[in-house]
């Protein structure tokens, strides 16, 4: 059963425990991306661990391997249920990433986290993959990366819901697909590219569904995440 994942991309914490207030309710997994990590992270966690909700730390880590393991380390003390790395970082990093994060939820007496790697981000295209150097499509690059990523022993990979199929199809359904870029049909895009609809993504095998300003910047959050959320029900592939 897919899950959605809401991006608490707001600047102030007051404003990030009243969508979390707001939202309650319903089972979600909260996004700390790097406006509420840099913004107010300590402050973040704790409330969420007050208030028992599970939480993805979306730090994005890209650095030498030695560098990322100890920057895991100290996510994985906040008890989160999904951390993510660049797959660009390489093997190496990766593998470093996983170890460390095994090690120290062992020496915690909790439970790993799932270590998810970026392929290709939501908001690039073709050419501006081109642009930097990667040739090929955003399907190709984010192919290669994905199995290199599952070879590192990461439990999945961040890409578009439009590579879902692919990746899975070549490297088995648990490896697991979280997917940022989703729009309700009608809303702006803004700087995001390979968009989807809920019902797409989770009719292509995507395991998580990562929504922020269509639910942040809703006059009803609560609606639109209860919407979204009944969307995904009816396309959950059987
Ligand atoms: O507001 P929107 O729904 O576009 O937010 C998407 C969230 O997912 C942002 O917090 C962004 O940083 C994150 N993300 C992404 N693309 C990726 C990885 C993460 O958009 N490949």
């Amino acid at each position: 059963m897919a899950q959605l994942v809401v991006a608490l991309d707001v600047p102030s914490p007051e404003e990030a425990e009243r969508l979390i207030d707001e939202l309650y309710e319903l089972d979600l997994i909260y996004k700390v991306g790097m406006e509420s990590l840099y913004g107010y992270g300590e402050r973040i966690f704790s409330y969420m661990e007050e208030r028992d909700v599970r939480h993805f730390i979306d730090a994005k880590l890209h650095d030498i391997p030695r560098t990322v393991a100890a920057g895991v380390k100290q996510l994985v003390r906040h008890g989160t249920h999904i951390i993510n790395i660049h797959a660009l970082g390489g093997r190496a990093m990766m593998r470093a990433a996983v170890e460390a994060a095994s090690e120290r939820a062992h020496e915690l007496g909790a439970t790993p986290p799932h270590v998810f790697a970026v392929t290709v981000l939501t908001s690039l295209s073709r050419d501006d993959l081109n642009e930097v150097g990667l040739g090929g499509n955003a399907v190709q690059n984010a192919m290669r990366l994905a199995q290199l990523a599952k070879e590192a022993g990461c439990t999945g990979v961040v890409c578009s819901a439009h590579e879902v199929r692919d990746i899975k199809g070549a490297l088995g359904a648990h490896f697991l697909a979280l997917t940022p870029g989703i729009r309700p049909a009608g809303e702006a895009h803004a700087d995001q590219k390979r968009v989807t609809t809920p019902a797409e993504a989770v009719s292509a095998g995507s395991d998580y569904l990562v929504v922020g300003r269509p639910i942040t910047q809703a006059s009803d959050p609560l609606a639109t995440a209860k919407a979204i959320l009944s969307e995904m029900q009816v396309c959950q592939p059987r």
